[in-house]
């Protein structure tokens, strides 16, 4: 064969590939979606130029940026006080306002791509896969990374009051995703936090604005109502199920992050009867918060608290078609016990409640108050067993994705 032949392969595989590559995108009917990550699940990169470091061998200063969340390399025993450091947020309790570990610049990449949603580190180690499995599923089914579906990560530290700059761009991209796809509604999907911090934006929306630009909101493992786990975390810290990772070390980040506070268990779906947290000395409920705050040394605890407590409460209807799906049946902190030997600094006993492992059955639920408060549907689904995190995972959930995304 000649040169000419093979050119002319080159040329008819050329124009073969840029039909089917039409056929394709005319054929594909499927709402495009912009993914909403929960607590943890966007990538961060850090500049440092520090003036103090917590140990000699912490790096003061970096050229360029570098990927702190989620790098597992800063988690390892040795260098972990350093990267609390550098993750923490400053509380001013005049402002209310928070903002990074002085020396350090924090930047969220990939806006509007999928890359750092769909894993949680930038060499894509299969442990941080996130929403990886759904988007590879959604391209088969003919959506296109950074077109039909698109990320919107956020500084996951911060409560909503202090994500305003996020929700303009969230607006932007909803609105430019809408009209690169023909003028077709976007389908929200959220996990965990993203839910109620979806919720929270969707508040703010006006309906004309909605009814445009949304066709509905697919609600993975919804944290309505907070969840129990955070009062450990703000206690004794919480190793989030990293073993390397000894709680007390982290405690320091985990506290300076108002999402945190903002994901306490509201009084909505906890009574004052309940105690949540039992000290030898006294028991907390959800109106001991103050006390709590006080007894764990940690005042800006609950100032924090007052300054996110009502940004969902009481829950209001979010306006738009809701599909509300989470798991079940797995033990789930539910009561935290602590002894004289490890009040408040190191691990409780936890009595187990029914939820997802992370969030308790009643604020998973908690989207069920919808029903009949809004002219658009709220469907539910409970998928058995489903833990927080595997049901990004489960066949079950995709294929009810799958059917939203592609029913007309
Ligand atoms: C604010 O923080 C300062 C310094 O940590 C502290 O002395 C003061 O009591 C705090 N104020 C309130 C209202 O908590
Ligand atoms: C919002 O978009 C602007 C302009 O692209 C960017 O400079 C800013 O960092 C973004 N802010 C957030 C919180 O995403
Ligand atoms: C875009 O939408 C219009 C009106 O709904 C429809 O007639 C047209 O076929 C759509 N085009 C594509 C490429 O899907
Ligand atoms: C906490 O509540 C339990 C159960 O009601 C009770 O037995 C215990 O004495 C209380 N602890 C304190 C310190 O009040």
């Amino acid at each position: 064969m000649g040169v000419r032949n093979e050119l002319f392969l080159v040329y008819f595989y050329a124009i073969l590939n840029f039909h089917l590559y039409c056929v394709a995108s005319l054929d594909f009917k499927g709402f495009p979606v912009i993914l909403v990550p929960g607590d943890g699940g966007s990538e961060f990169e850090a500049k440092l130029n520090k003036a103090v470091v917590p140990h000699s061998f912490c790096i003061k200063k970096t050229e360029k940026y570098f990927s702190l969340w989620l790098n597992l390399e800063e988690l390892a025993p040795w260098v972990i006080d350093c990267f609390v450091d550098n993750m923490r947020l400053v509380y001013d309790n005049k402002t209310h306002k928070t903002s990074n570990s002085p020396g350090v610049d924090i930047r969220v990449p990939g806006f509007g791509d999928t890359d750092t949603v769909e894993w949680l580190d930038p060499t894509h180690l299969s442990v941080t896969t996130y929403f990886s499995p759904i988007v590879s599923a959604m391209v088969k089914w003919g959506y296109t990374r950074g077109k039909s579906v698109r990320g919107a990560p956020y500084d996951f530290r911060k409560a909503p009051n202090e994500l305003e700059d996020y929700f303009q761009n969230l607006t932007e991209l909803i609105e430019d995703t809408y009209m690169q796809n023909n003028n077709t509604r976007i389908v929200i999907i959220g996990h965990s936090m993203g839910n109620p911090l979806t919720l929270y934006f969707l508040n703010q929306k006006s309906q004309p604005w909605k009814d445009k630009f949304i066709r509905s909101h697919i609600s993975l493992a919804g944290v309505w109502g907070g969840a129990v786990k955070t009062l450990r975390l703000m206690a004794s810290g919480d190793n989030l199920g990293v073993p390397i990772v000894k709680p007390i070390n982290v405690r320091r980040e985990q506290r300076s992050m108002p999402s945190t506070a903002w994901l306490m268990p509201s009084d909505t779906f906890w009574t004052s009867t309940e105690i949540l947290v039992s000290s030898p000395f006294r028991n907390y409920t959800v109106n001991d918060y103050s006390e709590f705050f006080i007894d764990v040394d940690f005042p800006d605890g609950y100032l924090m608290r007052k300054d996110t407590e009502h940004l969902i409460h009481p829950l209001k209807a979010p306006g738009v078609e809701l599909h509300c799906l989470h798991g079940n049946h797995v033990d789930t902190p539910g009561q935290l016990i602590y002894t004289k030997t490890n009040w408040p600094n190191a691990e409780p006993e936890v009595i187990q409640d029914d939820g997802d492992g992370t969030v308790n059955i009643r604020s998973l639920q908690g989207c069920l108050t919808f029903q009949g408060k809004q002219a658009q549907p709220v469907h539910y689904q409970i998928f058995p067993k489903a833990e927080h995190m595997e049901i990004l995972v489960r066949k079950d959930v995709i294929a009810y994705i799958q059917n939203v995304l592609l029913t007309f």
